[in-house]
């Protein structure tokens, strides 16, 4: 059964597009389909799945389909999922147009369920969907959150990172006929201050079982491996951060090494099939 997830917060820089990533970088890496979509009109994971171009610039292309298109119906969302390079993880990409797409249809902020009909019909084809969400609750975010159901929240041990939770919960908590599940993550910890430390015992006990026990540490090698347009498993297979984001994955989607053998075993059947 597909696993769809949304990554989001009202936060902007708190690691959404970078879990995003990365885990279906592992994922990927593990031998289950992914498909990523881009719902961010600053389009960040799609500059860096499709940003190979020279001098790692994002070509730019009016024809290539995306999730705006497809939200217009321009575009079917079939033709939308773009190889990526990597065996097994596809994209539908972000656009810029997606800021303007309720000044061109108004009739969007009343169709909750329009990108859920669009896309669920993909999902048989892959073991997880990831939705990469905006920095902001809107009405696409509402999407994001009635097609995915499950969602993961990043945030910083920071003041006002919780504050921002106190937010996002009831807003979650609203949607929660559809939003399942919600786990919230700490990212870029540094077990060494007192304060992170602080703040985060202080995240637990406001949202009891819904914290991570799987934190992501501040490392260099997260920003080093975005700037070089790999993930963090081809940029720094061994450091903290990849420890980090791998044990993530196998505690979010419930990885284990069984269930990575029988997909393995899976994949090798449909080969030879
Ligand atoms: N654990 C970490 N350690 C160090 N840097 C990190 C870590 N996680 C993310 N970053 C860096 O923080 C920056 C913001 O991350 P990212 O773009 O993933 O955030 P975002 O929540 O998607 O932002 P936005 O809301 O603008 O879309 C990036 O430069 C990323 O490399
Ligand atoms: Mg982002």
């Amino acid at each position: 059964m597909t696993q769809a997830y949304c990554l989001l917060s009202k936060k902007g820089g708190v690691g959404k597009t970078t879990f995003t990533l990365n885990c279906a970088h592992a994922l990927a890496f593990s031998g289950f389909r992914v498909l990523l979509v881009d719902l961010d009109a600053q389009s960040n994971l799609t500059k860096h799945l499709l940003g190979k171009g020279k001098d790692g610039a994002f070509p730019r292309d009016p024809d290539r389909p995306d999730i705006s298109k497809v939200m217009q119906q321009r575009c079917a969302a079939e033709d939308a999922c773009l190889e990526t390079g990597y065996t097994g993880l596809h994209l539908i990409a972000g656009s810029p147009d997606l800021d303007d797409l309720l000044l061109l249809n108004p009739r969007l902020a009343r169709e909750p369920m329009r990108l859920r009909a669009l896309l669920s019909p993909l999902f048989p084809s892959y073991d997880y969907v990831l939705i990469d969400c905006p920095p902001v609750l809107n009405w696409l975010t509402r999407m994001a959150l009635m097609t995915a159901g499950d969602v993961i929240v990043p945030t910083q041990p920071e003041a006002y990172a919780l504050q921002g939770l106190d937010d996002l919960v009831p807003w979650l908590d609203k949607m929660s006929s559809t939003a399942k599940l919600y786990r919230i993550v700490i990212n870029m910890y540094r077990a060494n201050t007192q304060l992170h430390q602080a703040l985060s015992s202080q995240i637990e006990k406001a949202y009891p079982g819904r914290v991570a026990k799987q934190r992501v540490r501040l490392t260099i090698d997260l920003p080093e491996a975005a700037r070089a347009g790999l993930s963090v498993f081809e940029h720094a297979p061994a450091s903290l951060a990849a420890i980090d984001l791998f044990s993530l994955c196998f505690e979010l989607f419930g990885l284990s090494p069984e269930a990575i053998r029988a997909r393995m075993a899976e994949k090798a059947k449909e080969k030879t099939a």
